[in-house]
């Protein structure tokens, strides 16, 4: 008997890139997600280069999908300003997190980025003095908040210096892993959602957390 294959996921990818024109990893990475049938691009810095990000619009497109990526250059140990408004506003109290904010709960979430740093500067030895890991705990923590799966974020190194192979791998790394999900996913841990007590949430006009 043969076992039905699942359907492919639905995968949303975010770009945030405040200078697309002159990125050769962003870009890269991009053009190497473009043909694949179930795949949905939104590039935020061309949809709103006014930074009005249409909350509404961000939030329908999330409910569609299975595996979210954000996919950006590393800014300043963190993510380009646009992508933070868009955390800011889209996942708002009552959508992504909070009693009634169960929107992303389930879905997969995978961090795809660079850095010009090398390997060994995100290292004790090196000059940003901590693995790349641990710049990205807001990341993993936004993620268990809403009910996300972290996926082991696919990050290259030493942007600046890379050349043309390392790129193109960089780019078939991208390209496989979307390609192998949902096995991918489904090895790593079932996603829970942490509960923000009631004290520490936003209030509606009543006074009632929401
Ligand atoms: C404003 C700005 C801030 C940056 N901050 C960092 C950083 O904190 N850590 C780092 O390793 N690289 C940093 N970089 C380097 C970028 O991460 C690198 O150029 C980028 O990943 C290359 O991708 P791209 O070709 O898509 O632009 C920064 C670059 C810019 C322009």
């Amino acid at each position: 008997m043969t076992v039905p294959s699942r359907p492919a996921p639905s995968i949303l990818i975010l770009a945030a890139h405040p200078d697309l024109a002159h990125s050769r990893i962003t870009r890269a990475m991009l053009s190497a997600a473009h043909d694949l049938p179930n795949v949905r691009v939104r590039d935020l810095y061309a949809l709103y280069p006014d930074y009005s990000i249409d909350t509404q619009a961000e939030q329908d497109a999330l409910r569609d999908a299975e595996l979210l990526v954000w996919l950006h250059p590393m800014h300043w140990y963190g993510m380009p300003a646009l992508m933070k408004l868009w955390v800011d506003e889209v996942l708002s109290v009552g959508f992504a997190y909070g009693q009634a904010g169960h929107a992303l709960h389930g879905k997969d979430l995978w961090l795809v980025s660079s850095t010009g740093g090398s390997a060994h500067s995100y290292s004790a030895e090196g000059y940003n003095r901590h693995p790349v890991g641990d710049f990205l705990l807001p990341y993993a923590q936004t993620a268990a908040l809403c009910g996300m799966r972290f996926l082991p974020p696919l990050i290259l190194h030493g942007a600046q210096k890379a050349d043309t192979a390392q790129v193109q791998a960089h780019a078939q790394a991208f390209t496989e892993g979307l390609r192998e999900l949902p096995q991918w996913c489904e090895r790593q841990p079932e996603p829970a959602q942490e509960a923000v007590p009631d004290d520490e949430r936003p209030a509606n006009q009543e006074g009632v957390p929401v």
